[in-house]
């Protein structure tokens, strides 16, 4: 069963600790919490004094994802805001081993992400250094974009070096997962669907949890 991971960017800012609540009985696996700096990314979000307020309204795993661009300077933060999860990028960083280390580290999942011209082959050796490994499906930046048809082509190249080296590495996809793709996303071997607009776009938020993971199958 694919695991959905609704993505907070989507949601109404002004209300922001009721729209995490409105997670909390609908089967969604983590909050996918998108942090953005303006200059990774041409974009700004929220920061983790945000994270910190949020964490107390909701049991889920707290998955932040770094689109900044100099994630070791913040990763404490972000853990002591109350992360369980770190997915930062790989072409923000010059040694990314150094950084998934640094992460796992400090007991939290280490996660990788990368850019839409980023190759799988690139970065394929460090997947063993991953909890979980992130592939963008847009640009990074915003959310309500058009999924990218290249990115099924890469989560199945991932799920075979992950099977045929037997990895424990999740593979999350994120941008533009509806329900008319998610289907391809999980048939290519994605565990994880990150869900911006498909989730908060919806008055029901359990129903449309739901109807992803039925479509998914
Ligand atoms: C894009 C963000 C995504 C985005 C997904 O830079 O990383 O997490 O919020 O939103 P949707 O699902 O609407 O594409
Ligand atoms: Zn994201």
């Amino acid at each position: 069963m694919i695991k959905i991971a609704p993505s907070l960017l989507a949601a109404d800012f002004c209300c922001l600790g009721n729209e995490v609540e409105s997670l909390n009985t609908t089967g969604a696996y983590m909050l996918h919490l998108d942090i953005m700096d303006g200059i990774f990314v041409p974009n700004i979000s929220f920061g983790y004094d945000v994270v910190k307020q949020l964490r107390p309204r909701s049991q889920l795993i707290f998955d932040v994802h770094l689109m900044i661009t100099d994630p070791m300077k913040y990763i404490d933060k972000f853990i002591e805001a109350g992360a369980d999860s770190i997915t930062f990028h790989y072409e923000a960083v010059e040694n990314a081993e150094e950084v998934l280390d640094y992460i796992r580290s400090k007991g939290v999942a280490a996660a990788m992400s990368i850019k839409p011209k980023t190759s799988v082959e690139e970065i394929a050796h460090l997947l063993p250094k991953m909890d979980m490994f992130l592939i963008m499906s847009v640009e990074p930046g915003f959310g309500g974009q058009k999924y990218m048809p290249q990115a099924t082509e890469k989560i199945a190249k991932a799920k075979q070096y992950i099977t045929e080296n037997g990895l424990k590495t999740l593979i999350q996809v994120d941008g533009g997962v509806n329900a008319s793709n998610i289907a391809r996303v999980y048939g290519a071997g994605a565990d994880i669907a990150v869900a911006g607009t498909a989730v908060f776009g919806k008055a029901d938020r359990a129903l449309a949890v739901k109807e992803l993971v039925e479509t998914a199958e």
